[in-house]
């Protein structure tokens, strides 16, 4: 088992960064991971994922909020499914979705409003909680509850500037970064 690990905290900056930390972590995936996002109306979720497929590369203008498509699938590098749980209410509505059947080893599966209904999920997930702070500055911070996504994390952790550093502190001690 992977040791435990703690969890990452980083502000993006704006949409551009968010691109590029969604790109870096499409880059680092295998299949079989779940990603599940969580944060407010507007907060980022499915720009990450623009850019998390854009690292599995899959053009990320195909990547449309799926407002009224509940699953999107895409195949690139791995095959990607990309799941919005906002308009679902009852766990028999997630349950009829199939959700379940979409988490194989080999597809990619990131959730947004995955915390509606965490405990249909399996424990092995990243959990990717975005937070408003400006209007274009968003806090991050992703945690692991596995083996899989422990390791997952780890090699986030690894590319991650050592700027970020910095910043990663000023979030803990609670400070507010000048960036606009
Ligand atoms: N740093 C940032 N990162 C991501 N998006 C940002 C950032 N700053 C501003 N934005 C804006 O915030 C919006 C994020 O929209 P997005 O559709 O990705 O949110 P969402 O969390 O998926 O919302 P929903 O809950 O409606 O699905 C976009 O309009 C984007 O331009
Ligand atoms: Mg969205």
């Amino acid at each position: 088992m992977a040791p435990s690990i703690s969890p990452l905290d980083i502000i993006l900056s704006s949409p551009g960064e968010t691109d590029s930390f969604g790109y870096a972590i499409g880059r680092l995936l295998h299949g079989g991971e779940l990603l599940a996002l969580i944060g407010e109306l507007g907060v980022g979720k499915t720009a990450l994922v623009r850019g998390i497929v854009a690292g599995l590369d899959i053009p990320a203008a195909s990547v449309t909020s799926p407002t009224f498509m509940i699953v999107h699938e895409y195949q690139g590098r791995l095959p990607v499914v990309h799941i919005d749980l906002y308009r679902l209410q009852r766990h028999e509505e997630a349950e009829a979705i199939g959700l379940s059947d979409y988490l194989t080893d080999d597809a990619v599966v990131a959730i947004e409003w995955a915390d509606r209904f965490l405990e249909l999920l399996p424990e092995d997930r990243l959990e990717v909680r975005l937070a408003h702070r400006t209007r274009t500055t968003r806090g991050v911070r992703v945690d692991a509850s596995g083996s899989r996504s422990r390791s997952l994390l780890a090699q986030i952790k690894n590319i991650m500037p050592p700027t970020s550093r910095s910043v990663r502190a000023s979030i803990r001690s609670g400070k507010r970064t000048s960036s606009r």
